[in-house]
């Protein structure tokens, strides 16, 4: 147990931080309610300056998403461009391994290597028919800033994507890409130079160029109806899950899911058509770092306290003062002081069980998948497979684990550290 009562990723099971004057949540409703919470969790706190935007994306959002045109533009591009639907793939050596049966949902071959280009798509089409001319982004290990780069090279519209100076050193292959596809890449060199302080900045972007401007954010973060959209346009991830296990495996749902959690939208398109089933059980996996208690963690909802961050009211990593804590985690992906409002509202609820892996943990499951299954994933979609170092599943289950990305971008961390493990 750690000073809060939240038990450590040795005894991970999730405790959430207990708070006074905490309302009861309502643990029947899963989904998003028509005021942009879940439960208690999300809403939009903006500035009066972006109130017409965000009203206005709200409407237009309701407006586009079942029209059957927009749905039909969608479809295409995700089939024709993304590649979609994405393999479910059985890991026979990981099942052997680990003694149950476990599906890799594989984002990971989506054009553009990861689960985000779902999410572009979507918006890059809603943009166009809102008549914006000019986007921005925040990225944080630059799958979200390629993806909205070849949206925009795809769409001809200009790109300008925010991010950390330290994520623009650790993952600059992604930065060389997005130069590539003809985006402008703007270093931020606020705070410690990752996620928070890229979305910081390009809110900031956001302020000064309302009229012209649509802000593709990545994740299912920041004011409604953003959490909400995003995890529409990715649910396309559990639809596909649906169908590919009634096909494998007669039947439409597993016993259990699991996925990393950065800001939470691979996640929370892993859950979507699952939320409400609770024969399905969720695991969402957050990054500790080098260890919850240790200060240097990105474990936001274990350590987490309600607050409000770029637009919604969720956990929050911060100081007692309410000042926002800088996280760490080897997963440039993953290290964000917030959550999505989704996945704060499934942990409180004890919908999900929510696990803290440290980046000594994702990197041991990293060499592993690649041993045992010739998949090489990203950092983050590690996080997700090293749960299974930590929990035991039955030999009945069926597991489905996204494989949010692949490895490519990682590939120096990996190189470093496996050639230390090889020499000592
Ligand atoms: C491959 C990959 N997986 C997961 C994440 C975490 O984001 P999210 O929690 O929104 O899925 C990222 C973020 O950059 C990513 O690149």
């Amino acid at each position: 147990m750690n000073k809060k009562g939240c038990r450590t990723h040795d005894s991970p099971s999730f405790v959430y931080p207990r708070q006074e004057n905490m309302q009861q949540p309502n643990t029947m409703n899963y989904n998003v309610d028509k005021n942009g919470y879940y439960g208690r969790f999300g809403g939009a706190y903006i500035p009066e300056i972006l109130h017409a935007n965000v009203e206005n994306l709200k409407r237009e959002y309701l407006r586009i998403i079942d029209d059957p045109a927009f749905q039909k533009e969608f479809r295409d591009l995700l089939a024709d461009y993304v590649g979609r639907p994405s393999p479910l793939t059985f890991a026979p050596r990981m099942s052997k391994r680990y003694g149950t049966k476990i599906y890799l949902k594989r984002e990971d071959l989506n054009h553009t290597g990861a689960h985000k280009i779902n999410n572009t798509i979507g918006q890059i089409l809603l943009a166009r028919r809102m008549g914006k001319t000019r986007i921005i982004a925040e990225t944080g290990a630059g799958q979200h800033g390629v993806a909205t780069a070849t949206v925009c090279a795809l769409t001809g519209m200009r790109c300008i994507v925010y991010m950390g100076a330290t994520d623009v050193e650790r993952q600059h292959l992604n930065v060389q890409k997005m130069q590539m596809l003809g985006a402008e890449v703007r270093p931020v060199r606020s705070g410690n130079m990752t996620l928070k302080d890229a979305t910081n900045e390009a809110i900031r972007d956001w302020c000064c160029h309302p009229a012209d401007t649509h802000y593709i954010i990545g994740s299912t973060v920041g004011p409604h109806p953003y959490p909400d959209m995003v995890a529409r346009f990715q649910s396309v991830i559990s639809e596909e899950i649906k169908k590919q296990l009634q096909a494998k495996e007669g039947r439409d749902w597993p016993d259990y899911l699991i996925a990393c959690v950065g800001g939470g939208s691979n996640a929370a398109g892993t859950f979507y058509h699952y939320l409400n089933d609770t024969r399905v059980k969720l695991i969402a996996a957050e990054a500790a770092g080098l260890g919850i208690d240790t200060g240097h963690s990105a474990a936001t909802i274990h350590l987490g306290r309600e607050g409000i961050i770029h637009g919604a009211r969720t956990l929050v990593m911060q100081t007692p003062d309410g000042q926002i804590t800088e996280p760490y985690s080897i997963s440039a992906g993953l290290d964000y002081p917030g959550i999505g409002p989704v996945h704060a509202n499934l942990a409180e609820t004890r919908r999900a069980e929510i696990r803290a892996v440290t980046d000594d943990e994702a990197l041991k499951a990293a060499f592993e998948l690649t041993a045992l299954e010739g998949i090489i994933p990203a950092l983050e979609s590690a996080h997700a497979l090293a749960v299974f170092g930590q929990k035991k599943f039955k030999p009945e289950d069926v597991v489905v684990l996204t494989v949010s990305g692949r490895g490519d971008k990682d590939m120096e961390t990996y190189v470093k550290h496996f050639n230390r493990a090889d020499h000592e």
